[in-house]
């Protein structure tokens, strides 16, 4: 197996839209079409309920780890953070979805926890913090990143540094109307919290 087909695999895994499948089987909606039209977790929460809503997240983060597990599995000479990046720009561009999917926090996720667990404690903490503190999951997604990555500039190697800074610059790009409306207050806050 080559690095190219492995890359290729982990942008196919990323791909699968679970919030699409979740939503179109389960209960005959595109949920693209409802909420704020994200293909991840939250919106799957907010529109759909609980039960779905974790299902997606567990999923889709899932996605992310088997992603980073591929070096593993075909025994290559791959680092697992840059073997999870295609999956997780699949899970936001997803080829089986008309690439239009998800904003890339459970997935990262997924990645982060297999190469570094502790750095993903430190980032889910940041994360139950802010949205404990603000009640928005989007800016909460944001400073999670940005923790993971000071983390990884203080405790981690290169490779972490690197990969979750592509990770933040993306964040933060794919988050760009969620941050439009948290500056003009119409940003949705979640009310379970
Ligand atoms: O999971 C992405 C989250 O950070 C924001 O999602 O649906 O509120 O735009 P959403």
């Amino acid at each position: 197996m080559s690095v190219l087909w492995v890359l290729i695999i982990s942008y196919l895994l990323g791909s699968i839209p679970t919030g699409l499948i979740v939503g179109k089987l389960g209960y005959g909606v595109d949920i693209r079409t409802l909420g704020s039209g994200n293909l991840g977790g939250t919106n799957t929460f907010r529109t759909l309920g609980r039960k779905a809503g974790l299902i997606v997240t567990v999923v889709d983060a899932l996605k992310g780890t088997l992603a980073a597990s591929l070096p593993y599995i075909f025994q290559i000479d791959l680092n697992p953070m840059v073997a999870g990046l295609p999956a997780v720009v699949g899970h936001c561009f997803p080829i089986f979805a008309g690439f239009r999917g998800g904003k890339a926090v459970a997935t990262s996720a997924g990645v982060l926890v297999l190469y570094s667990p502790l750095c993903f404690v430190v980032a889910i903490s940041a994360f139950l913090i802010t949205l404990y503190l603000s009640k928005y999951v989007s800016l909460s997604s944001i400073v999670a990143g940005i923790i993971a990555h000071t983390y990884s500039i203080l405790f981690g190697d290169t490779t972490l540094s690197l990969v979750t800074f592509i990770l933040v610059i993306f964040l933060i790009w794919l988050h760009r109307s969620n941050i439009n409306r948290i500056v003009t207050g119409t940003e949705r806050k979640i009310s379970w919290m």
